[in-house]
């Protein structure tokens, strides 16, 4: 494992990037040092710069010039995404951005041939993979832990009412509402848990938000494995009512858990795991039976996480721990599931 510290640059600094990324991970990584930030909002920037001592510059251009940036994350808004990815390539630059990583599939194809042609690693801000809770459960369910997986759930909401210059709100700016907002985090974890998504049926509704973009969503998917699950998620939900629900259930038990499909590094987590299979109880006298322990693990910040495995993998030379493939993957999902929002039917997702 080569040593060393990765120069990063920040486009898009004063969003995620102020609030998570820069402190919790560019900051904290021992093989990173945060350069150059930049911003459209030019005061905050200046502010970011000061406060973790890095260079302020006017333009991405000047961060995509300066000596010591060898890789770039861009967390701007989604429609910006595309034309940053591809300076990146242009100047060089290895390149970590924000999902989804453009508003069309076909516009990610092309900034991922522009990384390729240029040799730089490209990867998709997918940093809840890194959860310690989504870890190990990948291993339980690879492992048979859990038996046979038979169903899963998960749930992302939060109160995001009707704002001046809200982004997220505008169709041709964030490329949809919650569904790709948070509905994207939950199909990625789930296709980590269960194989990339054979099939997917989507519902819309905006019951309280009254904005161009869809408030709710709710997903009934099928992955390549057959585990059926469903996602649902929603802007119209109070923060305080908002548990970021995650269940996973298979013919040995089940886990279920609150907060892990969040940006925070945990979770809360309760686990019933029999030793075996179990023979049908007519009775189903379930709560009589009821097993289920609190599951605690060690947990880690994903986005110092994310940020180390991206470094890494620069100085070493391997390819990017999320790569942008898997972007391109995961948005074509999201079209599909648009696609069957639109059709009122089931929609198989395809790379054109
Ligand atoms: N993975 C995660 O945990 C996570 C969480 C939140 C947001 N995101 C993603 O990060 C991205 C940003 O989201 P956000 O919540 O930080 O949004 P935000 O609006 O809070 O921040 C975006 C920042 O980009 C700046 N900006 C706008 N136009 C610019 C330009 N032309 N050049 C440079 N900077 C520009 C804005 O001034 C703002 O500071 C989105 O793609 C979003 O999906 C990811």
């Amino acid at each position: 494992m080569a040593t060393g510290k990765v120069g990063w640059g920040v486009i898009g600094a004063c969003g995620i990037a102020r609030r998570r990324t820069i402190p919790e991970g560019i900051v904290a990584a021992p093989n990173a040092e945060l350069v150059a930030v930049t911003d459209v909002n030019a005061e905050g920037s200046r502010a970011v710069a000061a406060e973790f001592k890095a260079a302020h510059c006017a333009t991405a251009a000047a961060v995509l010039r300066h000596p010591g940036v060898q890789a770039v994350y861009i967390a701007t808004p989604n429609n910006l995404h595309r034309k940053y990815v591809m300076a990146a390539a242009r100047a060089g630059k290895h390149v970590l951005c924000e999902k989804p990583l453009a508003i069309r599939t076909s516009d990610i194809v092309r900034m991922i041939g522009a990384c390729r042609d240029a040799k730089v690693l490209f990867g998709v801000g997918f940093m809840m993979r890194f959860n310690a809770y989504h870890q190990k459960l990948r291993e339980m369910i690879a492992d048979g832990t859990l038996g046979t997986p038979v169903l899963a759930r998960g749930q992302m909401t939060c109160w995001y009412p009707p704002m001046a210059n809200a982004w997220r709100q505008v169709p041709e700016l964030g490329g949809g509402g919650s569904l790709v907002d948070m509905g994207s985090h939950v199909v990625d974890v789930f296709e980590m848990f269960f194989g990339r998504t054979r099939s997917v049926f989507c519902r819309t509704a905006n019951r309280v938000q009254n904005y161009a973009v869809e408030e709710t969503a709710i997903l009934a998917l099928e992955f390549e494995s057959g585990v059926p699950a469903v996602v649902d998620v929603s802007f119209g939900i109070p923060d305080e009512a908002s548990e970021f629900v995650l269940e996973v259930y298979g013919s040995k038990g089940a886990v279920k858990g609150k907060y892990s499909l969040a940006q925070g590094p945990g979770g809360e987590m309760r686990a019933c795991i029999l030793g075996g299979m179990k023979g049908y109880d007519a009775q189903q006298n379930n709560q009589a039976k009821a097993g289920y322990q609190p599951w605690e693990l060690p947990t880690k910040n994903t986005y110092l996480s994310e940020v180390e495995a991206f470094s890494q993998a620069i100085l070493d030379g391997r390819p990017a721990p999320v790569p942008a493939e898997d972007g391109l993957w995961n948005h074509a999902v999201m079209e599909a599931a648009y696609k069957s929002a639109r059709t009122g039917r089931a929609v198989t997702p395809k790379l054109k």
